[in-house]
C-alpha cells in the first residue's frame, strides 16, 4: 500500500543557500514532485542571509537539481521551481522573523497551502538553539500551546526537522532538547537520521516480525553475539575540519549505529506505528549498560589511520586535520544490554574510515548445538567447537541482502561442510537505490515519526558512548592501522577476549 500524499503545507528551510539544501533537500523534493508524491498545494521558502530574489535563488538551485535529481527536464524543473521562494534574513536575529513570517504567509497564500508549516534546520548546529528560540518568540508556533483543546487533524500544525549532529555530548544534546521542548511538542520534533532511511528500518522490522522462524531464536538462549559494522574505504577527504572535531564515535556510533542496534535488539512493538516502535527502541537504549571509566578501556578499540603501504596519505596532516590530532577514525565498542532477552550477549559495534571494504552489515552468530552428534567424524570436523557456528548476515549496503550459514552434508560421503542460503534484494526486486531524504521529509509532512529519533533515544545514546569519549583512550592511537585494513589489532583483541572473531568478508564475499 502506498502511503497517502500529505496535506498542504509550507516547507521553510533555514540554510537555503547551503550544501545540504542544494545537494540533498531540494533534489529530493524535486524527485518527489515529479513522482506526484508532494502535496498538490505546497510551497518551499528558503531562508539564509545572502541577498537573492526568488528567481536568483531558483537559478542557484537549478544547476544542482539537474545534477543530483534522478530525472530532470527543463519543463519539470520550471513547474517545480514555481513553488520555491526565498527570504533573506539573519535567523539569529529575532527582529528578522517578521519578514520570515510575512514571506511564509505570502507563499502560503500564493499556493493556497494554508498555514501548516514544516521548518527544516539545515544550518550549522550552533544556530539551532538561537533559531528555535526566535521561532518561539516570533509567534509563528501556535500548535503546542493549545493542543489539549483542539482536534489536531483539523488545525494547522508547525513541525520542525533537525539535522544531525544532535549535540556533541549528553549535556549539549540535553540543552538542544530543552530548547526544542520549550517551543514544540515532542510529536512535532523530527530529529532526522538519513542514514537509517526507510528501507533499512522496514527491512529489519519485516525480517524480524513478519516471519515466524527468526524471532524464537532472537535471544540470549540461541545467539552468541551480535556484530554491527559500518566501514568505508575512503578517508575523511574534504570533511577533515568537521571530522576532526567529531571522530568516529560521534559521527557514526552515537548517531546511527546505536539506532541499528536498537532495531536489532528491540521487543516486538504492539502495532506497526511510530509511537509503539519508538517506545521499544527507547527501552533498548535505556537498557545499554554504561561502562565505568575503568571498564571503558577494556570495552573499546580506537584507531587512526596512518600512511598506507602504497603511500596513501595518513589522517594526520590532511586538510582541516590538526597535525597532532588524536581523533579516532576507527572505533569498535562492546555494548551489553541488560534485559531478559539479551543479558550476556555482547553487541560489538564498529565503524571506520579507510577500511578494507565498504559495507554496512549486521551479523548474528548463533550458539553451537548443545551436543555434538558427529564428533566421531573426520578430524577436520571433530567436534562442534571446530565447526563454524550458524550465522545470519544482514547486509545493509552496498549489496543489500540476507544470508544464513549452516552445516550441510557433502553428497556421497559422511562429511560436513558449511553452506549458505543467500537472498539478494537487487536480484529479486531490482536494484534501484532509494534516496533517504525524500521519504523522510514526506513522513515529517504526514506527522509519522517512525524513522525519527525521540529525545530519550538521543540522550540514551549519548549516555552509552560517553565513557568512550574520554581523551585518555585516544593516547597513542595515531597511525595504529594502515589504510585498506580492518582496523588496529586491538579491535581483534576486543572480540578475542570474548572468544569471538570479526566477520571480515573478502573482496569476493558479500554476505
Ligand atoms: N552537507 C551535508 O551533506 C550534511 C549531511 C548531514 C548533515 N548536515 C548538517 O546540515 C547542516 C547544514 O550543513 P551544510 O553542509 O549545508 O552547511 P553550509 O553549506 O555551511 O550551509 C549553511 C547555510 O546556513 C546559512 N546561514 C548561516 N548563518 C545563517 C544565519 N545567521 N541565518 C540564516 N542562515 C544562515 C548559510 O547561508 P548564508 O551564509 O547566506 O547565510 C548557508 O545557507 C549542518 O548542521 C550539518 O551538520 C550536512
Amino acid at each position: 500500500m502506498k502511503p497517502a500524499v500529505p496535506g498542504p503545507c509550507v516547507l521553510v528551510v533555514f540554510g537555503a543557500s547551503g550544501d545540504l539544501t542544494r545537494r540533498k533537500i531540494i533534489p529530493a523534493l524535486y524527485d518527489l514532485f515529479q513522482r506526484g508524491q508532494l502535496p498538490r498545494r505546497f510551497a518551499i521558502l528558503g531562508v539564509s542571509r545572502s541577498g537573492m530574489s526568488d528567481e536568483a535563488y531558483r537559478d542557484h538551485l537549478a544547476q544542482w537539481a539537474g545534477e543530483m535529481a534522478r530525472q530532470h527536464s527543463e519543463a519539470a524543473w520550471s513547474q517545480f521551481a514555481r513553488h520555491i521562494h526565498y527570504c533573506a534574513a539573519d535567523a539569529t536575529r529575532v527582529d528578522a522573523f517578521s519578514a520570515v513570517g510575512a514571506a511564509i504567509e505570502s507563499a502560503g497564500a500564493r499556493h493556497e497551502c494554508g498555514s501548516s508549516i514544516l521548518f527544516y534546520l539545515s544550518v550549522a548546529p550552533q544556530l539551532y538553539i538561537p533559531i528555535i528560540d526566535n521561532l518561539a518568540q516570533s509567534g509563528l508556533i501556535t500548535e503546542g500551546k493549545r493542543w489539549c483543546s483542539i482536534n489536531r487533524d483539523e488545525t494547522p500544525w508547525q513541525r520542525i526537522i533537525v539535522e544531525k549532529p544532535f549535540g556533541v555530548d549528553l549535556e549539549s544534546a540535553r540543552s538542544l532538547n530543552r530548547a526544542l521542548g520549550r517551543t514544540f511538542e515532542e510529536e512535532s520534533i523530527f530529529r532526522i537520521d538519513h542514514y537509517l532511511g526507510k528501507e533499512l528500518v522496514q527491512n529489519l522490522l519485516v525480517l524480524r516480525f513478519a516471519n515466524t522462524i527468526f524471532e524464537p531464536l532472537w535471544n540470549r538462549r540461541y545467539i552468541d553475539h551480535v556484530q554491527i559494522t559500518a566501514a568505508e574505504t575512503v578517508g575523511v577527504e574534504s570533511r577533515g575540519e568537521f571530522y576532526d572535531r567529531a571522530g568516529a564515535i560521534r559521527d557514526m556510533i552515537q548517531s546511527h549505529l546505536l539506532q541499528v542496534l536498537a532495531l536489532v535488539a528491540m521487543e516486538p512493538p504492539g502495532r506497526y506505528a511510530d509511537a509503539p516502535i519508538r517506545r521499544e527502541k527507547i527501552k533498548v537504549t535505556e537498557a545499554i549498560r554504561i561502562a565505568t571509566a575503568e571498564e571503558a578501556a577494556g570495552r573499546c578499540a580506537l584507531g587512526q589511520y596512518g600512511r598506507g603501504p602504497r603511500d596513501e596519505a595518513p589522517y594526520r596532516g590532511g586538510k582541516g586535520v590538526a597535525p597532532d590530532s588524536s581523533t579516532e577514525t576507527f572505533a569498535a565498542i562492546r555494548f551489553d544490554i541488560d534485559n531478559w532477552r539479551w543479558s550476556g550477549v555482547p553487541f560489538f559495534v564498529r565503524t571506520g574510515k579507510a577500511m578494507a571494504r565498504k559495507l554496512t552489515e549486521v551479523v548474528l552468530t548463533f550458539r553451537q548445538p548443545p551436543i555434538d552428534l558427529f564428533s566421531s567424524l573426520s578430524e577436520a570436523h571433530a567436534s562442534c567447537g571446530n565447526r563454524p557456528p550458524n550465522r545470519l548476515v544482514i547486509n545493509i549496503q552496498p549489496d543489500e541482502g540476507i544470508s544464513l550459514r549452516f552445516e550441510g552434508k557433502v553428497p556421497g560421503e559422511m562429511r560436513i561442510e558449511s553452506v549458505k542460503l543467500d537472498f539478494d534484494y537487487a536480484a529479486r526486486f531490482g536494484g534501484e537505490a532509494i534516496e533517504a531524504y525524500g521519504p523522510l521529509i514526506l513522513d515529517a509532512m504526514r506527522g509519522d515519526q517512525t524513522l525519527f529519533k525521540h529525545r530519550d533515544e538521543v540522550e540514551g545514546a549519548w549516555r552509552a558512548v560517553a565513557p568512550f569519549l574520554d581523551p585518555a583512550l585516544r593516547r597513542g592511537i595515531a597511525g595504529n592501522y594502515a589504510p585498506g585494513t580492518w582496523g588496529p589489532p586491538e579491535s581483534e583483541h576486543l572480540l578475542a577476549n570474548s572468544g569471538c572473531t570479526w566477520h571480515n568478508p573478502g573482496i569476493e564475499e558479500t554476505r
